[in-house]
């Protein structure tokens, strides 16, 4: 047995609790959503494909009645549908109890968003700056999740998934900017990395400030180890490479542990009521790639306050998304 042995079963029950899941109809994030709405939550599924949103209801439906399900367009590469989601989603709910920042894409080769941002950092980084900023409000106005009594709600709470490679990012925030010098230096690995730790400074600064504000409001990060699920085939697709596609879906089968066991950091992170604030989540077994979710490290650059303030400053001048917060204490 590796890590808590913190499973599916002990999650609380989230009748009441309403939460936004992007990526909600694939791997991870469709996985979160299933387990959050068989504990009862209603989760509105940000998803750039209503279709495939729609297939992924018709397939949680199969596999649980509880819960509420909202399927949302949401395209984490363009500012503009960002806004129009965080509109529809405001107007639709009161407060909002859960935001899980999950969407990402891995190792694509060099391509700019709408607003021309490199895409990785672009998806994974820039546009759920954006989203949090937007939503901000309706998660203050949240009741939250159970909290450690069992009677009370905790403090809603803001989920953003990382990865292990954010040990591979660098604060190269020039490049997140994109373009042709940009371009011809991309490494698709290192981008990724950059995007990855990008979430982690950008979770514990939300953390900090929201904490500074008192705010009824925690952040926290986390990562699902090594995961089956579609992540790894969108390179080699987009190369059109079917040796690498089938290189990939073979390390999968053999390495990987399945999406369902990759969502329980998520799951965790978002409804543990052992959790504080700030945390790091992953999972507890063979070298953080598997195994059942416990509070874990991340790398030393990630935890460096001057690079985090930056990196915030850029991106909400990036995103001209301002956040109602103070300088974090
Ligand atoms: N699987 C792993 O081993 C692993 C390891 C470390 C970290 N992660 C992280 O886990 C998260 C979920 O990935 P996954 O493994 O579940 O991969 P996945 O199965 O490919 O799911 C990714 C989700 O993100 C969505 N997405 C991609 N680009 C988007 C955009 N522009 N706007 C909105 N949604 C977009 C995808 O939508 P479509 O279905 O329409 O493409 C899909 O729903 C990512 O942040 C990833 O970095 C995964």
């Amino acid at each position: 047995m590796f890590g808590s042995g913190w499973n599916e079963t002990d999650v609380p029950d989230l009748d009441g609790v309403t939460a936004v899941v992007t990526g909600a109809n694939s791997g991870i994030g469709y996985e979160a959503t299933r387990t959050l709405a068989d504990h009862g939550a209603t989760v509105v599924m940000g998803c750039r494909s209503v279709s495939r949103g729609a297939d992924a209801v018709s397939s949680i439906r199969d596999a649980t009645p509880s819960g509420t399900l909202d399927v949302r367009e949401l395209d984490l590469a363009d500012l503009d549908s960002v806004a129009s989601f965080a509109t529809v989603v405001n107007e639709a709910y009161d407060g909002l109890d859960l935001l899980v920042n999950n969407a990402g894409v891995m190792a694509i080769p060099y391509e700019e968003t709408a607003d021309g941002f490199e895409y990785q950092v672009g998806v994974n980084h820039v546009g759920h700056f954006a989203l949090t900023g937007r939503l901000l409000e309706g998660l203050r106005a949240g009741a939250g999740v159970p909290g450690s009594a069992a009677d009370a709600r905790g403090p809603s709470r803001v989920v953003t998934v990382s990865s292990a490679l954010h040990e591979r990012g660098d604060t190269d925030f020039d490049a997140v900017e994109g373009g042709d010098g940009v371009a011809n230096d991309y490494d698709r690995w290192t981008a990724y990395g950059r995007s990855k730790l990008a979430n982690l400074f950008f979770a514990y600064e939300l953390d900090r400030r929201l904490a500074t504000a008192g705010a009824s409001v925690r952040s926290f990060a986390c990562h699902p180890g090594y995961a089956d699920t579609n992540l790894q085939a969108r390179g080699p697709e987009a190369d059109g490479s079917r040796v690498k596609r089938l290189a990939m879906r073979a390390a999968n089968a053999l390495f990987a542990q399945p999406a369902a066991a990759g969502a329980l950091p998520t799951v965790y992170a978002a409804t543990a009521p052992d959790l504080s604030g700030g945390e790091f989540v992953g999972p507890g077994g063979l070298f953080g790639m598997r195994g059942a979710p416990e509070v874990t490290e991340s790398n030393e650059l990630s935890l460096d306050r001057e690079a985090a303030t930056e990196l915030w400053e850029r991106s909400e001048a990036w995103t001209g998304v301002a956040y109602d917060l103070p300088e974090a204490r």
